[in-house]
């Protein structure tokens, strides 16, 4: 059985992830890829109970490494639960979100220190990491507004402009220093480009199966 592949989308709020990757999900299935689509904060059982902590409740209800500590914990339990296994038989996980919104979320925007949160990353994941990262870039303002206008708020929603103007430098700039596993694809565009230029993407840096 040929292993999976393992793809992220990331991005700040409002970017469009989850609709991008239920449309990524649709793509590969109607080729014939067996996927699963999950996300983070979550994916698994005890990470949907860990997530619960983490989105609701005061802005300031966590110190900066506790609250990277607890995505960690989440991130192997979904590792460990639901990635892993699905991979191992050889299905598509596509997730929204993953380590990287813990280095930029936890790091970039709440001023957790950058080596600390990679040696964290190392002891929850032992090295694993996704095949493909697509980082949707959208203006904060448009983020935030886009967000604004679904239901509810969650904590991070809260944190202000300017935390979000640095979570979106977090991402480029980690797309930058890696252009092997980053992509980044402009967000602003409607969702039926935004999804072609996805396809692009994968079809490129994981040959299957779009056609052109
Ligand atoms: P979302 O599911 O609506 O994207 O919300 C989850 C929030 O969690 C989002 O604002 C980003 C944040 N987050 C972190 O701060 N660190 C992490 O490691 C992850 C996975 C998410």
């Amino acid at each position: 059985m040929t292993r999976g592949r393992f793809i992220t989308l990331e991005g700040g709020e409002g970017a469009g992830k989850t609709v991008q990757a239920a449309r990524l999900r649709d793509a590969l299935e109607a080729r014939g890829v067996g996927t699963v689509l999950t996300r983070e904060p979550g994916g698994s059982p005890g990470a949907e109970e860990i997530r619960r902590l983490l989105v609701s409740g005061p802005v300031e209800r966590w110190e900066p490494l506790a609250e990277a500590m607890l995505h960690a914990a989440a991130r192997r339990d979904h590792l460990l639960h639901t990635i892993e296994p699905a991979l191992e038989r050889g299905l598509w996980v596509i997730s929204d979100r993953f380590v990287d919104s813990m280095i930029v979320y936890q790091g970039y925007g709440q001023g957790a220190d950058l080596g600390v949160l990679e040696r964290l990353s190392d002891l929850s994941l032992g090295g694993f990491e996704p095949d493909l990262t697509v980082v949707l870039d959208i203006p904060v303002s448009e983020g935030l507004g886009r967000a604004a206008a679904r239901a509810g708020s969650n904590r991070y929603e809260r944190m202000g402009t300017d935390f979000h103007e640095t979570v979106r430098r977090g991402f480029l700039a980690r797309a930058e220093s890696d252009e092997r596993r980053y992509a980044v694809v402009d967000a602003t565009a409607d969702p039926d480009t935004v999804d072609r230029a996805i396809q692009k993407i994968v079809a490129a840096r994981l040959p299957v199966l779009f056609d052109e």
